[in-house]
């Protein structure tokens, strides 16, 4: 009798133990989904710039969170970004980032 038994609660055993398996794999790859990137640089003459020489290293709340800056102060940020940070800024693009910096986000 508990020759023939067993096999079965073999069997049971399987039964119960597969659908907590399946819930929960040990090993594999797990997607998540991230939230959307929503901040975006304000629209005007040189956004293609900012977008450009500025999204590569954080988002644009890193500009749209400071408070408005003059011209000078948004330059001094600027060549931050470039000699300290190492921004691959180009020279001749400066001076139309900042003046779409302080357009949008300065001191008027
Ligand atoms: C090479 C990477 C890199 C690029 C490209 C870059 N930044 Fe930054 N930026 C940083 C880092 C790193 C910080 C954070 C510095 C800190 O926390 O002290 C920062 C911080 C800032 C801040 C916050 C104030 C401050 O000085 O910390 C502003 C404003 C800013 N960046 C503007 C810009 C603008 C505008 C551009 C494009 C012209 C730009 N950044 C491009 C790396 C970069």
């Amino acid at each position: 009798m508990t020759m023939r038994i067993s096999p079965f609660i073999a069997m049971l055993g399987l039964v119960l133990v597969s659908p907590l398996k399946a819930a929960t794999p040990m090993t594999g790859t797990v997607s998540i989904d991230l939230p959307p990137q929503t901040a975006q640089f304000k629209p005007g003459t040189g956004v293609d710039l900012v977008q450009k020489d500025c999204l590569i290293c954080h988002s644009s709340e890193y500009v749209s969170t400071q408070p408005p800056l003059t011209a000078e102060q948004w330059r001094g940020e600027v060549v931050k970004m470039k000699k300290v940070m190492g921004a691959p800024i180009e020279d001749s693009n400066i001076d139309a980032i900042v003046n779409y910096l302080v357009t949008q986000y300065g001191k008027k």
